[in-house]
């Protein structure tokens, strides 16, 4: 059995962030699933929001804007206290990243370089070209490795013990060695990333599974607001990689098959600059309509970036042309792209408070994974990395403040060697010869399902389709086997194993998406095309029952000083 006082669970910024801020006080281990500069945060592209007032047309910006545009983008559903936290906090952490050397874009007076970005009242978006994750990831590694945080690298978690209201540690496979090995902590802190890959079309790396997410509730952590899902503009048709909202900060039009910029029937004055939930829409609408292209892998419009011209996309979005060009052969100096709305980010996770902690002693959560929540029911492009590292480092305050106050001790080893048994018996099973079922077929079934029934329009009717899908899913999962019984690198066992929760995932997510009948946010009803206030200005909590189905109830909104009012932009 490892010890450590603080067990982090994921190398994204958020884990490596909330490592950097325990490391000096504590014995930190961080687990994660991949080596953790390959983490999902790598991926992000645009930028991240602080009113730092260094764009010439954002000089009047302040924290206070920022929280009024990230509020009336959430559509109200935002804790307001949450994002009031984050928007103040965010022009520190900027600041905090520049001085430990993270290379953002400067304007020509020195200062870091900020783009508009949809839904924000001022250009506020701080970049690095179109490579922002990545350098921030890489600062953030640096950090942790010079500052000797213990990683687990490639360590896959099985599950999350939870006796009695305490959180005892995880048990993990260690997937070079193939050995399982109980991890116990006084505080075990989940940064596990978001639930993309529930969904067959979306940016998400294929880690982002929302396996943390549906082992917190399998350990019988609530989740919040899990219908919530964004769906992202603009993703290269086909394989659905991120085509950035900086394309169009810099001045990207979108196209139909008529060559019309089409947002200017929708939204005239954001333009392509409206919040994600409606640009997605509007695509859509142009596609059902018969205004799209046609492809062999679906239907598409035009980002088109070429009236920017070669100098300005070489030097802020060279990312974008590379993998433009790589996978769909597309220049877009000479060419437009071609881009479909596809899944992109979690509004929904474990049910955290502005502190990331949860409603079981020791144990606490931050990022995608977790619903604090400051998105709502949408969330502004740019405001991810930004909260990946303010509750990174506001977890460490809160995990560190109360291990002050009282601290809690290693709890008792017996629950996780018990778990570690079971996950053993498990295993054993899962590979014993002759079980038919293949977990890959069972989850690139839930990825259509969830994309054709689970999507940008919902209905009563598929989301009821959609959920006797699951249920067959969920019968067949009995079922499974692996293919083989060795235990080092074996994801074929690792994928298995995390179906489980994935499956799990899905179902709230339905379930929630059912319930709420209303549109708001990216959670668009056909059958019920507008916000309710009245009913459902609340979140949606999911607990496993004692029955293993997924039971819902309701929790208040946290107003501050914005009352809701009709989103218009
Ligand atoms: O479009 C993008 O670059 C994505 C940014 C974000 O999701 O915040």
């Amino acid at each position: 059995m490892l010890n450590h006082d603080i067990l982090i669970v994921g190398g994204g910024l958020t884990g490596l962030r909330a490592a950097v801020g325990l490391c000096d006080r504590f014995d930190v281990g961080l687990i994660s699933k991949v080596y953790p500069t390959r983490s999902h945060s790598i991926a992000a592209q645009g930028g991240l929001n602080a009113a730092l007032t260094n764009n010439p047309e954002s000089r009047d910006d302040s924290w206070e804007k920022h929280t009024f545009d990230t509020i009336k983008g959430s559509d109200y559903l935002a804790d307001q206290d949450a994002a009031e936290i984050m928007c103040k906090e965010g022009i520190k952490i900027v600041y905090e990243m520049e001085h430990w050397g993270c290379p953002f874009s400067r304007f020509p007076d020195g200062t870091i370089a900020q783009r508009p970005f949809g839904g924000a009242g001022y250009p506020r978006t701080c970049y690095s070209a179109d490579i922002t994750g990545h350098v921030l990831l890489n600062t953030l590694y640096e950090r942790a490795v010079a500052k000797g945080v213990k990683i687990y690298p490639e360590w896959f978690v099985t599950s999350l013990c939870i006796e009695e209201g305490l959180c005892h540690g995880v048990i993990a496979l260690d997937t070079q060695k193939g050995s399982l090995i109980p991890v116990r902590a006084k505080v075990t802190f989940f940064g596990t990333g978001g639930y993309g890959r529930v969904f067959q079309q979306s940016t998400n790396a294929l880690i982002n599974t929302g396996g943390g997410i549906g082992m917190a509730y399998k350990a019988g952590v609530p989740l919040k607001d899990m219908e919530f899902v964004q769906f992202h503009p603009t993703t290269l048709i086909g394989t659905n990689i991120l085509m950035s909202e900086a394309c169009r900060g810099e001045g990207a039009y979108l196209a139909n098959n008529q060559g019309e910029r089409f947002m200017q029937r929708y939204v005239p004055t954001a333009m392509e600059l409206a919040p994600r939930d409606i640009v997605s829409r509007c695509i859509q609408t142009e596609i059902n309509e018969g205004r799209g292209f046609d492809h062999p892998l679906g239907k598409y419009v035009h980002l088109d970036l070429r009236h920017l011209g070669a100098k300005k996309i070489l030097e802020r979005l060279p990312g974008i042309r590379n993998i433009s060009i790589d996978f769909l052969g597309v220049d877009p100096i000479t060419d437009p792209i071609p881009i479909q709305p596809g899944q992109h980010y979690s509004m929904g996770g474990i049910d955290v408070n502005a502190r990331c902690s949860s409603d079981v002693r020791g144990f606490y959560a931050g990022g995608e994974c977790s619903c604090v929540s400051v998105h709502g029911a949408n969330r502004l492009g740019g405001n991810s990395l930004l909260e990946t590292i303010v509750f990174g480092k506001l977890a460490a305050q809160a995990i560190d403040e109360d291990m002050t106050k009282s601290p809690l001790p290693l709890p008792d080893e017996k629950p996780l060697l018990r778990m570690q048994e079971a996950m053993e018996a498990k295993i054993r099973r899962l590979t014993e010869p002759g079980r038919g079922e293949k977990a890959y077929k069972i989850h690139a079934e839930l990825g259509v399902t969830m994309t054709e029934k689970v999507g940008i329009f919902r209905t009563r009717k598929n989301l009821d389709e959609a959920l006797q899908v699951l249920i067959g899913l969920k019968e067949r999962y009995r079922q499974v086997g692996v293919s083989s019984a060795v235990r080092y690198m074996n994801y074929e066992l690792i994928n298995t194993l995390e179906q489980e929760y994935v499956l799990e995932v899905a179902h709230t997510i339905i379930l929630g998406a059912i319930l709420r009948e209303e549109s708001r946010g990216a959670h668009f009803r056909l059958d019920f095309k507008t916000r309710n206030d009245q009913d459902w200005l609340k979140h949606t909590i999911a607990r496993i029952g004692p029955d293993g189905e997924p039971a819902i109830s309701f929790k208040e909104v946290i107003m501050t000083r914005y009352q809701p009012m009709e989103r218009k932009y």
